[in-house]
């Protein structure tokens, strides 16, 4: 589910310990954080609930990872709860970021892959700003792959999407604009 942080009216910040905790240490602006507690109270209520019983207690650590999709261009964020027992096979590696988005309904405007995970692009560049993925280190033609968007030069949290495999631990991740 996607929250336009352009539009998200700043009403109720308000949420819970463990939440909010969360919250303050994402790289999302005081604005951005603002927007975003707003609509967790409103629109998207059935989001936070889950993410306070994730944050709050064990019980969810093994059957949910939560991925946050922050759109540098648009200004969204798309909060995906994974079910870990659902990979998303492609496109990419089985169980990429890329793949996941696609599974839940994030189409190509939101999440480039011009070569539909072939590694021959570098167009479902990310930003693996919080959390460690399944694997960690870029294989050696990923990593060639990197730095060929010369308006998206790589920063040393640059991933590609469609072979970041999404492991067990929340991901923060922006698709950059520039
Ligand atoms: S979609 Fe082309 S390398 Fe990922």
């Amino acid at each position: 589910m996607k929250c336009n942080l352009k539009s998200a009216l700043i009403s109720d910040t308000t949420l819970p310990n463990a939440l909010n905790d969360w919250l303050k240490n994402t790289p999302l602006n005081k604005e951005q954080q603002n927007r975003y507690a707003s609509w967790l109270n409103t629109n998207g209520n059935d989001i936070k609930e889950v993410l306070n019983e994730y944050f709050s207690s064990d019980s969810l650590k093994d059957t949910i990872t939560p991925v946050w999709l922050y759109h540098e261009g648009e200004n969204s964020i798309a909060t995906i709860l994974i079910n870990q027992n659902q990979a998303a096979p492609e496109p990419g590696e089985y169980g990429s970021l890329l793949a996941y988005a696609r599974a839940y309904g994030y189409d190509e405007k939101f999440l480039c892959s011009d070569c539909y995970g072939q590694l021959s692009c570098s167009s479902c560049a990310v930003e693996v700003l919080q959390g460690k993925t399944k694997n960690p280190t870029p294989k050696d033609e990923e990593y060639d792959m990197l730095d060929i968007d010369l308006d998206r030069p790589p920063t040393e949290f640059t991933r590609l999407s469609c072979q970041t495999v999404v492991g067990n631990e929340p991901l923060f991740c922006k698709i950059r604009n520039t």
